[in-house]
C-alpha cells in the first residue's frame, strides 16, 4: 500500500503533471484533491503533447483510475469539453473517471463574479485565471455552494441556486452594474449535464480508503502550489484552496496516517503567473532567457510566466509546511550553458538577514535575495538517465540545492518527456 502526495513547492507549473504521469503507470488511483480548471498541466508522452486543466494528469495512465476528489471545484462544461478532447485523440476518459458526489460546482455566476471583481480591484487585482475558482470556494465556506450530488435533486438544486442568486444578483446589478442572472437559466444549465455526469459519480472517500485497505496504491495529485496556498502562501496573492499536503488529505478524504510519501515538485529556477511578491524575479536578459528556453507560457491563460532564480528559502519553507519526504527537481536542462547560476540562500529585508521565510507580508514584499553562485555546465544533459551521467557541475548544483532545500532530491527532470527523468530514489519502492 502506498499513498503518495504530489505538491507544487513554488508558485505552480513546476511539472506536477509530468511527475504524476511518471508514477501514474504504477498506481491504482490518481485523485485530484484541490483546485479546478485554473490548473494547466502539460504532459509529453511519446512526443505527443497533452494539456490538462481540470482533469488530473493521471487520466493519461490507462491502468489508473482518475478521480476528482471532494476538494475540487468542477466546471461541468469544462469537464466534458476536456473529456471529449481527450477521447477525440483516442484516450478512454469517461469510462474510467470517477467524480466525488461532494465536490463543489462552479456556476456561471461564479465565473462572472471572478472577472468583474478582478476588474473592480484595478491595480490591486490578483491576476486570477478568471475561472470562478475564488467565488466557488467562497460559497463553499459560506455554506451556500452547490455540490455534484445536488444536480440529482432538482428541487434542492433550484432552492440553492435561488438563495445564492438572491444575494449575487444584488451585487451584480447594484455594485458591478451587470445584468441579473435568471435562476431557471442556471438550473437548466446544470440539469443539461445530468445524464453524462450520473455514471461518473461515486463516494470517492469510501472508494479510495477501501482501495488503500486492500493494499492498492493511491497518488494524490495536488494542483497549484504551496506559495499559492490560501493559508501558507503569499496571501492575498494566492488561490482559494489548500494545495499543500494537508489539503490533499482533506480534499480526498484520506487521513494523514495513511500517507507514505510526500513528493514536492520544484523547478531548478522559479516562475510565477499573476500578481504578487517574487523576491528572485528577473527583469533582465536572464529572465527572458529562462522564459524562452524554459517555454514559460501558462497553459491555462496563455500569459507569460514571470521568471527568477532558484529560491532555497522557499524550498526550505515548502519542505517544512508540507513535510516533504522527497523533492522532484524539474527543468535542470534549462540551465545548461548559462555560465553562472545564482541561488538565493537568504533574504535581506531592510538591512536584516532572514535565513527563513519572514513572518509578515510587508517583510516578504521588501525581501531582496542574497545569492551565492555556482558554475553551470555546457554539455547537453537531455539524454542523461543516471545521476552519474550528469556533468560534474550539474551534479554539484543538484547536491548544493539538496543541502539548502530541506530534503533529498530523488528525481531530476532533464527534459519534458516521460523518460527524461533521473531517478535517485523511487518513492514506490520505499
Ligand atoms: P504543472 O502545472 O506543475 O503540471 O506544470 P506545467 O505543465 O504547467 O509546466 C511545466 C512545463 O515544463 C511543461 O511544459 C512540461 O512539459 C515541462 N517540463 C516538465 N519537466 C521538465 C523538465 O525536466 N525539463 C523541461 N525542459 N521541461 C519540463
Ligand atoms: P498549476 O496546477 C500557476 C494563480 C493565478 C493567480 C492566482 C489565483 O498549473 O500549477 P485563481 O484563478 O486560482 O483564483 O488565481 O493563482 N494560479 C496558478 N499559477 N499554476 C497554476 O496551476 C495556478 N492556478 C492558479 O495565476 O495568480
Ligand atoms: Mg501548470
Amino acid at each position: 500500500m502506498a499513498a503518495i502526495v504530489i505538491v507544487g513547492a513554488q508558485w505552480g507549473d513546476e511539472g506536477k503533471g509530468k511527475a504524476t504521469d511518471i508514477l501514474g503507470g504504477r498506481v491504482d488511483y490518481v485523485v485530484k484533491p484541490n483546485g479546478g480548471n485554473n490548473a494547466g498541466h502539460t504532459v509529453v508522452v511519446g512526443g505527443e503533447k497533452y494539456e490538462l486543466k481540470l482533469l488530473p494528469a493521471g487520466i493519461l495512465s490507462e491502468n489508473a483510475t482518475p478521480v476528482l476528489g471532494n476538494g475540487v471545484v468542477i466546471n461541468l462544461e469544462a469537464l466534458f469539453e476536456e473529456i471529449d478532447g481527450l477521447e477525440a485523440r483516442g484516450a478512454n476518459a469517461s469510462e474510467r473517471l470517477k467524480v466525488s458526489a461532494n465536490a463543489h460546482l462552479v456556476a456561471p455566476y461564479h465565473q462572472v463574479l471572478d472577472r468583474v471583481h478582478e476588474r473592480f480591484l484595478g491595480k490591486r487585482a490578483i491576476g486570477t485565471t478568471g475561472r470562478g475558482i475564488g467565488p466557488t470556494y467562497a460559497d463553499k465556506v459560506a455554506r451556500i455552494g452547490l455540490r455534484v450530488q445536488d444536480v440529482f435533486d432538482e428541487s434542492i438544486l433550484r432552492q440553492k441556486i435561488s438563495s445564492a442568486l438572491d444575494v449575487k444578483n444584488q451585487m451584480l446589478v447594484k455594485m458591478y452594474n451587470r445584468k441579473a442572472i435568471e435562476v431557471e437559466e442556471v438550473v437548466e444549465y446544470f440539469l443539461s449535464f445530468r445524464e453524462r455526469l450520473e455514471p461518473l459519480v461515486v463516494d470517492s472517500e469510501y472508494l479510495l480508503n477501501t482501495a488503500l485497505d486492500e493494499g492498492k496504491h493511491v497518488l494524490m495529485e495536488g494542483g497549484q502550489a504551496t506559495m499559492l496556498d490560501v493559508d501558507h502562501g503569499t496571501y492575498p496573492f494566492v488561490t482559494s484552496s489548500n494545495p499543500s499536503a494537508g489539503g490533499a488529505c482533506v480534499g480526498s478524504g484520506i487521513g494523514p496516517t495513511k500517507i507514505t510519501s510526500c513528493l514536492g515538485i520544484i523547478k531548478a529556477y522559479t516562475t510565477r503567473v499573476g500578481a504578487g511578491p517574487f523576491p528572485t524575479e528577473l527583469f533582465d536578459k536572464w529572465g527572458e532567457h529562462l522564459q524562452n528556453v524554459g517555454g514559460e507560457v501558462g497553459v491555462n491563460t496563455g500569459r507569460k510566466r514571470r521568471c527568477g532564480w532558484y529560491d532555497s528559502v522557499i524550498a526550505r519553507y515548502a519542505s517544512r509546511v508540507n513535510g516533504f519526504t522527497d523533492y522532484f527537481l524539474t527543468k535542470l536542462d534549462v540551465l545548461t550553458g548559462i555560465g553562472e547560476i545564482p541561488i538565493c540562500v537568504a533574504y535581506d529585508v531592510d538591512g536584516e538577514r532572514f535565513d527563513e521565510m519572514p513572518t509578515s507580508q510587508t517583510q516578504f514584499h521588501h525581501a531582496e535575495p542574497i545569492f551565492e553562485t555556482m558554475p553551470a555546465w555546457d554539455e547537453d544533459i537531455t539524454g542523461c538517465t543516471t545521476f552519474d551521467e550528469l556533468p560534474e557541475k550539474a551534479r554539484d548544483y543538484v547536491l548544493r540545492l539538496e543541502e539548502l532545500s530541506g530534503c533529498r532530491i530523488s528525481y531530476i527532470g532533464v527534459g519534458p518527456g516521460r523518460d527524461q527523468t533521473i531517478v535517485r530514489h523511487d518513492v514506490l519502492a520505499s
